[in-house]
């Protein structure tokens, strides 16, 4: 079996996986023979890539998993992750598939080892829970954060209005050059997979909605307001790329529940860990010692950030939404990622968590943390998914994800 491009694929080959589209619609199924009528419905829908049965697919030596150096360098990766999985519950059937496809991808991408050099550097470690008035600090407003970008609030108004038109939106949007660039960039990539290009803010609104566009500015805004945080500390780039993966898998995860408002789930996962990114802007001396703290006693990054604070990057980010006075599902899907069946709205919170964990295990970029984040089993069984699930979402979302990463450097 393999992958194939659609623009590789011919009538009378089999399916050895089903097709779905971005919103998780079965298109055909297993063991099917194409015919050139599902190749233009593929098209159409936006799929670019499906699995072949035979030695139709790509299967150069290379790729051959019986090659002894390929065997080697997979049980080397295996080992690897495995200790990446220490602080989760490996017999749970949805971490067994989650470790088994994380395995894959890692020995199909080369990962950056970037992503994983985070504050080695030696510094000074002050007592045990200096910072535990941390959130006083913040709630004193002793620490000026930044303010929410205008255009966030001008959007709102504008799509309240009920008079408001596409091209009223689109005007808004245009007023920010580097904005318009991100959001015509996402709708013409197989996030949305339309067929033909879309080159203007007004289309892409009749075409998605307007609340999708305004979520995508929403998000877009947020994360570009925090573009420095200390080299030192921890790449930009692989925070960005963390957040983007968790928020495309947020989002294929909610289609596969059929769930309404998919962009809420993206902007929910592209901002999972923006409390990291506060810690990691104002707070640089307390990061630094967070971080070499968590490396050195193998403890996962929130128990530390909340042994450390006393609190943890949850409660930042909740304090900021606040600040903000941005949509209570957002506070609620954020704040909640680590603990989601406590949420107000746990199937929410539970799907950017589960994404969070899938995003850890690949090992796309990194918030700083280097373990896979422990699953809550209460909160996975009453999402009532299939551990099988995985499989498609993964390649769903890591297909997305490569063709928007490039969105990463604008
Ligand atoms: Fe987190
Ligand atoms: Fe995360």
């Amino acid at each position: 079996m393999g992958l194939k491009h659609i623009k590789d694929l011919k009538p009378d080959m089999v399916l050895d996986e089903e097709v779905r589209d971005i919103n998780g619609r079965l298109l055909l199924k297993k063991d099917k023979v194409i015919q050139s009528s599902h190749i233009r419905i593929f098209k159409i829908w936006g799929v670019t890539e499906v699995n072949i049965q035979g030695n139709n697919g790509d299967k150069s030596p290379s790729n051959d998993p019986q090659c002894p150096e390929k065997l080697e360098k997979i049980e080397e990766i295996e080992e690897n992750t495995r200790n990446l999985f220490c602080h989760v519950d490996m017999e749970h059937p949805a971490i067994k598939e989650i470790f088994r496809i994380s395995v894959e991808f890692r020995s199909k991408h080369n990962l950056d080892d970037h992503d994983t050099m985070i504050a080695l550097a030696e510094v000074d470690t002050p007592a045990k829970g200096n910072g535990n008035n941390f959130l006083q600090k913040l709630r004193n407003k002793k620490i000026t954060l930044p303010e929410i970008p205008s255009i966030v609030f001008e959007l709102n108004e504008v799509i309240a209005n009920p008079l408001s038109s596409a091209e009223d939106i689109a005007q808004v949007v245009q007023r920010s050059p580097s904005l318009t660039a991100l959001l015509l960039k996402i709708v013409n990539s197989p996030f949305y997979g339309f067929p033909s290009k879309i080159d203007k803010i007004s289309l892409a609104v009749t075409l998605i909605g307007t609340r999708e566009i305004s979520g995508l500015a929403l998000g877009i805004s947020l994360i570009s307001l925090f573009n420095k945080i200390p080299k030192e500390i921890l790449s930009m780039y692989s925070f960005l790329r963390h957040s983007l993966a968790c928020g495309i898998i947020s989002r294929i995860l909610a289609a596969h529940k059929s769930m309404p408002q998919t962009e809420q789930l993206f902007v929910s996962g592209l901002l999972h860990d923006l409390g990291r990114l506060i810690l990691y802007s104002y707070f640089p001396d307390e990061s630094r010692n967070i971080l070499s703290r968590a490396r050195s006693s193998d403890m996962l990054l929130y128990r530390q950030e909340t042994d450390y604070l006393g609190c943890s990057h949850t409660h930042l980010v909740k304090y900021l939404l606040q600040q903000w006075k941005l949509p209570m599902v957002l506070e609620n899907n954020v704040f909640f990622h680590h603990s989601p069946q406590d949420a107000q709205q746990p199937l929410p919170a539970t799907l950017v968590h589960l994404a969070d964990i899938i995003t850890n295990g690949l090992g796309i970029g990194t918030s700083g943390e280097r373990f896979v984040p422990p699953l809550d089993h209460a909160a996975w069984e009453s999402l009532e998914l299939s551990p099988s699930c995985f499989d498609v979402v993964t390649k769903q979302a890591t297909h997305q994800y490569f063709a928007l990463e490039s969105m990463l450097d604008m």
